[in-house]
């Protein structure tokens, strides 16, 4: 009896405190952060830091379920008795990467994909791109993914690097303000971003060791001005740091990028992840504020090993892990949201095609080749004319239902397409396609050499076609940069070109090349062949729609270039020195060129371009007038208003670029800069937009290198209205009459090889 009693009383004792500790064990949402961090196991701090892996990337012990979503491409560690769930993060900038068709799942998933970045920038439109981000976002939502590797803001350094298509532009405020914009849609939905590769991504040769030596005035002024303004004016949820070093470290596994920067001058609040498998010391990345390691579990051991011998503090694990918990706690799947996985698909291909129509620049069009007078049958050339380019390689591309093909949507726009010649580019694609290996099946055309063709097989096309269109591709994705023979036409190419121009133009009939393409290509030794050229760039999978309804007048053209197109790539100003040294297995990567990037470089040392930055044709003309600035002197802000009129027979969108020549008193500045850019709405003939923009302290500022501060030079500022970087239509001026420091920051990020920076006086 007493016996019992002991047992009772001790079940009450041992079962009540039981109940006590279960109830008592803090909960993520319910119960305050710390608590729920206070309450962790060192073991459960170590793995919240870190992803479970992927499908196959990792192969976890414990039976820890590694796939949420299949194609994901990672998941945080979920803590089930603390309420911690787990988080799902897919790529990419061009839709959302899932798989297709889900494994034990009797249903497809497909995803919309959308023009890529560059494309994308190519609209100058902040708004439509913000509708992208929204429908984007939407279906991250629907499939049941929390956070989007996007957007991806790397500056267009030089046209080789491989994931150019996935970046915006070669310059920081088109990058920034684009950014930004996908930011806003993407996020509208409840579910995150990863503005990435923060930062200098500009090189995929030995992406994961190169050091990039950079001085301390192009990190501010070009590569980190993007990341600025979108971590301002989007507030992203998380930002991914990037592979590469920069100045001898690596970007996640420094302090000064990651906080001092990041955080402390821009006031970044939210979760900073690694790349897959970037860096290569844990404690480095966490004591950076590098929050999360992915795709993670490989260096479990050696955090918690430094956690116990106490060489990294675990306050600072604390504070990485307060950050993990506020974007958990942000995120569908923590708030139980019942994803459909029914995103609005249909609505969504619209978003796409019109996204792709307006990011199609029309580079040439003699004699207005373009729209289509009269023509009913047409010949297409060029593998590319049967297999379009949606969008690039790697973690950038979506598993899309369709891309519809130029000779299919030619075909249902009521187009007749040569038959021969379709026939002969099939079998030529079922040959090539014959060879292909899993690896590299689905794109092993779009690498393979164009088709050559005999005189006599273009010569019996003529008669029965009204128009050439001459189709050509490229492809690229992370891991590796173009070369320079990737740059350029190949023999086969130019050929093909030139043969279809010379026999319809001796039949008086036009030949238009299409580029379907992903970044820069060479113009300036094939472009006097064709009548038209129509920079199609990688649009998504309504890309050929969008592209026939160009061609045929149904939209009219409003694209412009967000970068140049040199004359030769011998030109660029990064040629001598990309990917790196030693060229063939580069360590370092000197930015000599330094703030002179692009049409920086190319205005101020009056270098020609085949195309320059801003340029693009319409079937209409616009007039710009009636310049008016606020005021005379600049005090804090200017507003800056203009009148854009349609004088054209078409109606049309205009893209209005404002470039600001600053005076050059203590430091040197490039000749013109672009400060602001917008976009008319659909101007009829006739009829006119008046155009605002706003300048504020820091568009005048340049970064001063010995005082680490953004400073306005006194002097006059002309304010250059454009309608491209070269075509000035409106010219007025201002003047700042004293000198001003706009901001003062932190003298960080010191090259540690010395770097001499491009200057007009050292050419
Ligand atoms: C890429 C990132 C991507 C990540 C996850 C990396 O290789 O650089 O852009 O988000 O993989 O797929």
């Amino acid at each position: 009896m007493k016996k019992n009693h002991v047992f009772i009383l001790l079940l009450f004792i041992f079962g009540s405190t039981n109940a006590q500790n279960t109830s008592q064990i803090p909960q993520l949402g319910k119960d305050k952060v710390e608590n729920v961090i206070a309450a962790m196991t060192l073991q459960e701090k170590v793995y919240l830091l870190m992803g479970l892996g992927d499908n196959g990337w990792s192969n976890p012990s414990n039976g820890e379920k590694t796939v949420l979503i299949d194609g994901e491409a990672g998941l945080t560690w979920a803590i089930p008795r603390l309420g911690i769930t787990s988080a799902v993060l897919t790529d990419g900038p061009a839709g959302l990467r899932i798989d297709s068709h889900p494994k034990d799942l009797n249903f497809t998933r497909y995803c919309t994909a959308f023009p890529t970045a560059t494309a994308l920038a190519s609209t100058w439109n902040t708004e439509l791109v913000e509708n992208v981000g929204k429908a984007m976002g939407n279906e991250v939502h629907e499939y049941g993914s929390d956070c989007l590797l996007a957007p991806a803001i790397n500056i267009h350094r030089n046209p080789l690097c491989g994931r150019n298509f996935e970046y915006y532009s070669e310059d920081p405020l088109i990058a920034g303000k684009m950014g930004a914009a996908m930011v806003r849609g993407i996020q509208s939905n409840g579910v995150g971003t990863s503005v990435k590769h923060f930062a200098a991504n500009n090189i995929e040769t030995n992406r994961n060791s190169i050091n990039e030596v950079i001085s301390q005035r192009a990190l501010r002024e070009i590569y980190l001005r993007g990341f600025e303004l979108v971590v301002k004016e989007g507030q992203p949820w998380t930002v991914m740091s990037s592979y590469n070093r920069i100045n001898g470290f690596y970007t996640s596994e420094n302090y000064d990028l990651i906080t001092t920067i990041l955080r402390d001058e821009w006031k970044f609040q939210g979760m900073v992840m690694s790349d897959w498998w970037g860096g290569a010391d844990a404690v480095a990345q966490m004591n950076a504020g590098n929050d999360l390691l992915m795709p993670g579990c490989s260096q479990r051991e050696e955090l918690l090993k430094a956690l116990k011998n106490k060489i990294i503090d675990e306050k600072v694990i604390d504070r990485n892990l307060t950050r993990i918990l506020t974007f958990i706690l942000k995120t569908p799947r923590y708030n139980g949201y019942p994803f459909s996985n029914k995103p609005d698909l249909a609505a969504h291909q619209l978003v796409s095609k019109n996204a792709a129509t307006e990011g199609m620049v029309l580079l040439k069009n003699d004699k207005n080749t373009l729209p289509f007078k009269n023509v009913k049958n047409v010949a297409l050339f060029g593998k590319t004319s049967y297999r379009y380019i949606a969008g690039g390689t790697g973690s950038g591309e979506v598993n899309y239902q369709y891309a519809t093909t130029i000779n299919e949507s030619f075909e249902k726009n009521g187009f007749k397409v040569s038959k021969p010649l379709e026939k002969l580019y099939k079998q030529f694609i079922d040959t090539v396609s014959k060879k292909a290996t899993n690896e590299n099946r689905k794109f092993i055309v779009d690498f393979h050499a164009e088709l050559s063709l005999q005189k006599e097989q273009i010569t019996s096309q003529v008669n029965n076609t009204e128009v050439a269109i001459v189709t050509i591709g490229r492809n690229a994705g992370e891991g590796n940069d173009r070369n320079v023979s990737d740059f350029s036409l190949t023999d086969t190419e130019k050929q093909l070109i030139h043969d279809v121009s010379t026999v319809y133009h001796a039949a008086n009939k036009k030949v238009v090349v299409v580029l379907n393409i992903g970044g820069v290509i060479a113009t300036s030794d094939w472009r006097d062949d064709p009548d038209a050229i129509l920079l199609a760039w990688q649009t998504g999978q309504e890309g050929a729609n969008a592209l026939v309804d160009i061609l045929r007048g149904k939209v009219n053209p409003s694209g412009k270039l967000p970068m140049s197109f040199p004359m030769t790539y011998g030109d660029v100003p990064s040629a001598k020195t990309f990917p790196g040294e030693p060229a063939n297995n580069p360590v370092n990567a000197v930015y000599n060129e330094g703030i002179y990037v692009g049409y920086r470089f190319y205005d101020t040392f009056k270098v020609p371009t085949a195309y320059e930055f801003g340029y693009g044709l319409s079937y209409t003309q616009f007039q710009y007038s009636n310049i008016q600035l606020s005021s005379k002197e600049f005090r804090n802000e200017m507003s800056i208003k203009l009148t854009v009129k349609n004088t054209g027979k078409t109606a049309g969108k205009e893209t209005v670029e404002l470039y600001l020549h600053a005076p050059n008193v203590e430091i040197e500045k490039p000749v013109q800069e672009l400060k602001g850019f917008a976009k008319t709405s659909l101007l009829k003939p006739g009829e006119s937009q008046e155009i605002t923009f706003k300048l504020d302290a820091r568009s005048l500022a340049s970064f001063w290198t010995n005082s680490s501060s953004w400073v306005d030079e006194k002097g006059e500022y002309e304010v250059r209205i454009g309608a491209s970087s070269k075509d000035i239509r409106l010219i007025s001026t201002f003047t700042l009459p004293k000198t001003e420091t706009v901001e003062k920051v932190h003298q960080v990020l010191y090259p540690n090889r010395p770097v001499v920076d491009l200057s007009v006086s050292i050419k």
